[in-house]
């Protein structure tokens, strides 16, 4: 019995130190103390002992017992710790190495210089609004003095949907006039940015889709001065204090008396440079008095209500601002172009 004890000891005590998972380790327990275990079977046979051997014999498998009790425990505690450690390994983050490079994306510089412009006319009391890019040629033209024979109607102008030339593609960003007229209370302060569309060839200055921002004004008692004071103050907040303006007699059917508004060139003063193409003035906008026969169409009494109006190219603008010399850039979405603003 003795030397059954004795190979048991040896046996257990080398699989408990080699053994390496807990689950193993359990199952060793089992094997060697359970129930049905070796030690238990050992002892079971403690009957056949003489009464003298019995105690000695007790006491040794007692020893036995908590001997191999002991290196379980110990062997669970060095696996515990080793399981936490190849843990730690495994889910170990190296601060130092460097990063994954995210790239973020930023707002286009065309929407920039309209940011700023919503800004300012927001800043004035003016509201933002929008309207439909495909419309009725009654609104893009008709409703804005555009007589029949206008070349802007021409086919070979404009994009018209059905063959009675009914609805387009919007031409400008005017009609937007005509519905806010038709659409609020008065007085109206309003700007109405937005896409419009020409059958034109693209190239370096032109493109058959374009942006506009359109304003008008419309109260008791508004005049020239109200148009050019406000202009003034627009052009001023862009290009800077000071900025020379020059208010030139134009025609658009649907102002009276009608102007362009040119600045003075910021870059060489006015004497005349590439910037300006020589001329001294850059063009930046249309505008005017919005006509009478346009305040009537609308359900307005030109009697009782003036208004003035204006609208410019978006893309010019920007191209001014960020010295941009071809416009196809502003819509190639070329990131090693965008990443420069
Ligand atoms: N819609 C005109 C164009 O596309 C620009 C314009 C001129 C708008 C005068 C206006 C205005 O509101 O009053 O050329």
């Amino acid at each position: 019995m003795k030397e059954r004890m004795k190979d048991l000891r040896e046996s257990s005590i080398k699989a408990i130190v080699e053994c390496d998972s807990a689950e193993l380790l359990e199952a060793l327990r089992v094997k060697y103390l359970g129930k049905k275990g070796e030690l238990t079977g050992i002892l079971r046979q403690m009957g056949s002992l003489s009464a003298e051997e019995r105690p000695a014999m007790g006491q040794l498998a007692n020893q036995l017992r908590s001997e191999i009790e002991q290196a379980i425990d110990e062997r669970r505690a060095e696996l515990t710790s080793k399981m936490m450690e190849m843990k730690l390994e495994r889910e170990a983050v190296d601060v130092t190495l460097p990063g994954e490079e995210v790239r973020l994306g930023h707002k286009h510089p065309m929407y920039n210089v309209l940011d700023q412009i919503k800004d300012i006319f927001i800043g004035m009391g003016f509201e933002i609004v929008e309207g439909p890019e495909v419309e009725l040629a009654e609104y893009n033209f008709t409703k804005l003095n555009i007589e029949d024979s206008h070349p802007s109607r021409d086919w070979t102008d404009t994009f018209y949907f059905t063959e009675d030339g009914k609805i387009l593609l919007r031409t400008q960003t005017s009609p937007m006039q005509v519905h806010a007229m038709e659409t609020k209370t008065l007085p109206i302060r309003m700007i109405a940015p937005g896409r419009v569309y020409r059958k034109d060839e693209v190239d370096a200055t032109h493109s058959p889709m374009f942006h506009q921002i359109e304003g008008m004004v419309i109260d008791k008692g508004v005049t020239m001065a109200d148009l050019k004071a406000t202009l003034n103050l627009v052009v001023e907040k862009i290009y800077g204090k000071g900025t020379v303006t020059r208010f030139r007699p134009h025609h658009f059917p649907f102002t009276e008396p009608s102007c362009e508004l040119d600045i003075q060139c910021h870059k060489c003063g006015g004497k005349g440079c590439p910037t300006c193409k020589g001329e001294g003035w850059i063009e930046v906008l249309g505008a005017g008095m919005v006509h009478p026969k346009v305040l009537s169409g609308c359900g307005i009494d030109p009697d009782e209500y003036s208004g003035w109006a204006f609208g410019m190219g978006l893309e010019r603008l920007a191209m001014g601002e960020y010295k941009i010399t071809d416009l196809r850039l502003i819509f190639e979405n070329d990131v090693r172009f965008l990443e420069q603003f």
